[in-house]
Parts: structure tokens; sequence; C-alpha cells
């Protein structure tokens, strides 16, 4: 059963869904609904059977944004007092890898929601972007930052002073998202995709995902020598050796997580 208030929870094989499901709202980002993604989060990371997972919306909107109308009457010691949007630190700490599948809008928070995932892809008609100044405010929950990694300081200044949208292709050519894919089958892709990398040896993946962030928070030299310090690690586990043994046998890895 779902205990969930404004998400949807199920898990497929080894990979998680967690579908957004504000409806009335365009999936608008709450203090309810990222209670319940912390949460989910927190679980998917704790469970041992769960190796990937896949955060989506609708096809309408992915989020259209932090929820205006519950912030709109908060006083600055409420905001700062109370560290609001703080909770996202601990989503963004999750540990195995996850995507966003992204469709529809993907808005101020939404937008930055899905600059939280591992990677993004997209469906063919999503629209991404940082409206927040049309509201007399900035970003909130990172996309000044993510984004201007993401896809260069032109266009992030361009969308965070304009609020302009854009379309999935442009996403794409500018390295905001992974791949663009025929709306109807995003989610389906999403989770293809996902249980590829759950059928990794998921020593491997949780070092893949930490070292690639790595490169966001460290200088070239450090970031080498940290990806080659987890590479040496991953001699230490069964399933490096299973996984060149059965390179060499022709045959598929049989992973133990050792
Ligand atoms: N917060 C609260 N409610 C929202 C919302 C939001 N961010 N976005 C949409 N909704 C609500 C609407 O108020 C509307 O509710 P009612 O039926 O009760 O009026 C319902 O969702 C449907 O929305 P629309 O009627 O507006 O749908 P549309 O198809 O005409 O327009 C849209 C879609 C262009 C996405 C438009 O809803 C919109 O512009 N939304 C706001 C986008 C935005 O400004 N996002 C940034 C929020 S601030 C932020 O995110 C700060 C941060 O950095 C974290």
């Amino acid at each position: 059963m779902n205990k969930y208030e404004t998400i949807i929870v199920e898990k497929k094989g080894a990979v998680t869904l967690i579908t957004l499901n504000r409806p009335e709202a365009l999936n608008a980002l709450n203090s309810q609904i990222l209670a319940d993604m912390v949460d989910a989060f927190a679980a998917f990371d704790a469970d041992d059977s769960q190796k990937c997972a896949v955060l989506t919306g609708s096809e309408k909107a992915f989020a259209a944004g932090a929820d205006i109308k519950e912030m709109s009457s908060q006083s600055f010691a409420q905001m700062y007092g109370g560290n609001f949007f703080g909770g996202y630190e601990r989503i963004t700490a999750t540990r195995k890898p996850w995507i966003a599948a992204v469709n529809g809008f993907a808005l101020g928070g939404g937008c930055e929601l899905a600059m939280m995932a591992d990677f993004i892809l997209a469906g063919d008609k999503a629209k991404f972007g940082q409206p927040e100044i049309k509201l007399a405010v900035t970003p909130g929950m990172g996309g000044s930052q993510r984004l201007t990694r993401a896809i260069g300081k032109a266009k992030a200044m361009e969308m965070c002073l304009t609020g302009r949208m854009m379309g999935a292709v442009e996403a794409e050519q500018s390295g905001l998202v992974a791949r663009v894919i025929p709306a109807a089958d995003l989610v389906d892709e999403a989770m293809k995709t996902a249980e590829q990398i759950a059928g990794m040896a998921p020593l491997a993946a949780l070092a893949c995902k930490e070292m690639v962030n790595a490169a966001f928070e460290t200088n070239l030299a450090q970031g080498i020598n940290f990806e080659r310090r987890l590479f040496h690690g991953l001699f230490g586990s069964e399933d490096q050796k299973e996984g060149m043994a059965a390179f060499v046998e022709k045959r598929a890895g049989n992973w133990t997580g050792k």
C-alpha cells in the first residue's frame, strides 16, 4: 500500500519508481511532498534489494516549481530561521544512482529537483526554466549553481534573468539532459536505463556516482587522485574479481555486492 500523500512509490525488481502526485498543483513542491520524497529516498537508499531509482511526474508537469501559495506569506525569519528548502540536501545525499524522467514543465524548484538527479532523461515536450525572477525572487534550490555548471554562464544567466523556458532539444544540446525520448515512452525508457544500471556491480555504481560528482567539488588533480583511489579500492571487492574473470571466460558477471 502506498503510505505517502503526495508521491507514489513502486518497487519494480531492483528499481524504485517514485512518481510525484499533486496533479491539482502541477506537482508544485510543498513541505509535504518534500517530506514524502525525503522519506522515500532514504528508504530506497537503505533497501539492499533496490539498486537504482527513477523520479518522474506527469505528462503535463514534472514539477511547476516550489509551491508559491505555501511560500507567499512567509517572512524572512521563517524562511531563513527555518532553513526553507534545507531538506533537499537529504535527497542529494542519496548514495545510490537515480534518474529524473522529465515530461512537461520542470520550472523553478522543478528544474532544480531534476538537476539533483544523477542525470535527466527528457520527454520531447519537456520545458525547463528558472522563472523565479518573475515572482521577484531567485532560484533557491540550487538552480543558479547547478544550471550554470550544466549549461554554462551565458545560457544560465539568460534563463535566470529572463525566466525563459528551454525546450528538450535545446536542453540536450546544452548538456542539461542526457537524452530526449518521445514523451509517451519516457518512463519506460527511464526504467530500462535504470534496470541497466541496477544490473551493474553495486559498489562500482556507487563509486562511479561519487567520482563524477567529485568533479564539481574538486580541482582536476584532486579529482583524478580521488578517482584513482576509488578505482584501486575496487580491487578489494569480490565483484572486481568476478567481473574480470567473467570477461575472460566470455560470460556475464554474477554480482554479490561485496
Ligand atoms: N505553486 C503553486 N501552485 C501552482 C504552481 C506553483 N509553483 N504552479 C502551478 N500551480 C497551480 C496553479 O495555481 C493552478 O491551481 P488552481 O487551479 O487552483 O488555480 C494549477 O496548478 C494549474 O496551473 P495553471 O492553471 O497555471 O496551468 P497552466 O497550464 O495555465 O500553466 C504553468 C502552467 C506555466 C506551469 C503555470 O502554472 C506557472 O507558471 N506556474 C508557476 C511556475 C513558477 O513560477 N515556478 C517557480 C516557483 S518559485 C520556485 O520554484 C522557487 C525556487 O527556486 C525553489
